[in-house]
């Protein structure tokens, strides 16, 4: 007879955090979000080490390289899809490890032949005002001229004319050769009083762009995750199917950690791919593993030796694996679960797996209450799917920007190996996620900061300066439902906007 499961199946939003003493210390100011990524042995430090505990969902809609970037700026990591071929995830990783600090890779390159509706459209779409030109509208194509909002608004009357007729060609732009520095570079703008640099080689190609103010903000990222070698940190997602091949092409490419992506991840084809990364590289190769949902899950794949584990089934946005196979957890509880065990664990062993919270974060203050919970660090995918960085278009739905956001499990991203559990037919048997839109919320790291000032700032009322004295002090309690509709604006009519209104993240 099947057994009773003992444990509780609570999500997120049925918790809140009783606030503690805090001290004139306690200020956000002071507040370390540091966290380890892999895991270590008692009195050692991990080797990898994040300043901000958030890293980006292995997914189409999330994790491409403007993201990886833009996230390791803000000192996080994002784990690059791997529901694409192994060269192609390769050379995701590249372009990340390859990036030069303010040298921009255009991603909304025009043809001389291109219209103003194009330049219009592209704009709308991207949220890029300045686009260079190319002979065939690649990224590093021979260099025609740059077309600014300044070009476009002169002209803006005759829709069908040609990009040719309205950029500023190249013979009339300041350009910069690959060899000068972002210093260097910044200079030249300032004393030419350009906004934009492209940076062209000897054969007239263009190479990439820099931007005045990306200078500025690159001055002030104190936060950014680099590695040895100054180039950013960057993860990418495997499956337990193509290792073989897919491993050492993402290791060459300078991938620093590895994550295996699955949606149920307490299996043996996860210690099988475990196995294969330990015998060919040994402890060199970092590597997640996931996801489960209780401590049985988690002793086992630590026990596999993963670097870390991921918690979480059927709780993501877009997820409906719950509703499709009636397996999965309420997310919280979940976690609870997972992180008492690495603790019992660590006092065990010795060795400390971090925990990864995957999925169903919809408020900043489920990021607060997922840490106080244990989690040293959370996987978002709606979250990040949002912004301008994202991979995905942005779209205006009756009105409203939007960006595309579909599940790793749904038809549109036909992610076979996430869901398999063996056999040779490559896809996927039923959808277990589903395509939707989500509300366009501009830059990274303006909704970071955002975010990451709550969570600083509800650390303080619950006395903790670390993630550790978080975990330590933090009072959760269970909330009823009319305790919820307390907690939110009630009996008042609103006077501000739906959109001013949705304190959702
Ligand atoms: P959020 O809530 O941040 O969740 O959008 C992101 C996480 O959801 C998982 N994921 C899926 N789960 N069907 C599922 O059951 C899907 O199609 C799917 N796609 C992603 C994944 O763990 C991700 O990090």
């Amino acid at each position: 007879m099947a057994t009773f499961f003992e444990g509780e199946s609570h999500t997120f939003s049925e918790y809140l955090l009783v606030p503690g003493y805090s001290s004139s210390q306690n200020v956000p100011a002071n507040v370390s979000l540091k966290t380890p990524l892999v895991k270590f042995k008692r009195g050692e430090q991990s080797a990898i080490t994040m300043n901000i505990p958030m890293v980006s969902a292995i997914m189409q809609a999330v994790s491409g390289p403007r993201l990886a970037i833009a996230l390791a700026q803000q000192g996080g990591i994002s784990f690059i899809y791997g529901s694409q071929t192994p060269e192609d995830e390769a050379s995701m990783v590249r372009e990340v490890k390859s990036y030069k600090a303010g040298f921009v890779i255009s991603d909304s390159t025009l043809t001389p032949a291109m219209t103003l509706q194009d330049v219009l459209d592209i704009r709308d779409t991207t949220g890029h005002t300045t686009m260079p030109v190319t002979e065939d509208g690649q990224p590093f194509g021979k260099f025609c001229g740059i077309v600014t909002s300044r070009d476009y608004r002169v002209s803006r009357d005759d829709r069908n004319l040609k990009v040719s007729e309205f950029m500023t060609p190249a013979s009339e732009c300041v350009t910069a050769d690959p060899s000068v520095s972002l210093k260097e570079c910044n200079d030249i703008i300032w004393d030419n009083k350009v906004n934009t640099l492209p940076i062209v080689d000897k054969n007239g190609n263009l190479c990439s762009l820099v931007f005045r103010k990306d200078y500025d903000s690159h001055k002030a990222r104190p936060e950014e995750l680099l590695d040895e070698h100054k180039r950013y940190i960057v993860g990418a997602g495997i499956n337990t199917r193509d290792y073989a091949e897919r491993v050492p092409l993402l290791v060459e490419a300078g991938a620093d950690v590895l994550c295996i992506d699955s949606s149920e991840g307490f299996s043996e084809w996860q210690k099988l791919t475990l196995d294969w990364i330990r015998e060919h590289y040994g402890d060199r190769v970092k590597v997640g593993a996931g996801n489960v949902v209780d401590a049985e899950g988690f002793r086992y794949l630590a026990q596999c030796g993963a670097d870390f584990v991921k918690v979480g089934i059927g709780g993501g946005s877009i997820c409906i694996t719950r509703e499709q196979k009636g397996i999965g957890r309420g997310q919280a509880s979940a976690l609870i679960d997972v992180c008492r065990a690495r603790d019992e664990y660590y006092e065990e062993t010795g060795v400390y797996v971090p925990v990864c919270s995957d999925g169903g974060i919809v408020y900043d203050y489920h990021m607060t209450l997922a840490l106080a919970m244990g989690a040293d660090f959370l996987m978002l995918g709606r979250y990040f799917a949002r912004f301008d960085e994202s991979p995905t278009r942005r779209v205006n739905v009756n009105g409203s920007y939007m960006k595309e956001y579909w599940g790793e499990g749904s038809a549109r991203a036909r992610n076979w190996a996430r869901y398999d559990l063996g056999g040779s037919k490559k896809q996927l048997s039923f959808v277990e996620g589903v395509d939707s839109y989500v509300p366009y919320a501009g830059p990274l790291k303006d909704n970071v900061d955002g975010s990451l000032t709550k969570v600083r700032s509800t650390m303080c009322n619950c006395g903790a300066l670390d993630l550790a004295e978080l975990r330590e002090k933090a009072k959760i309690t269970l909330v009823s439902a009319t305790s919820l509709v307390e907690g939110g604006a009630h009996d008042v009519m609103l006077k501000d906007s739906p959109a001013e209104n949705n304190f959702r993240s």
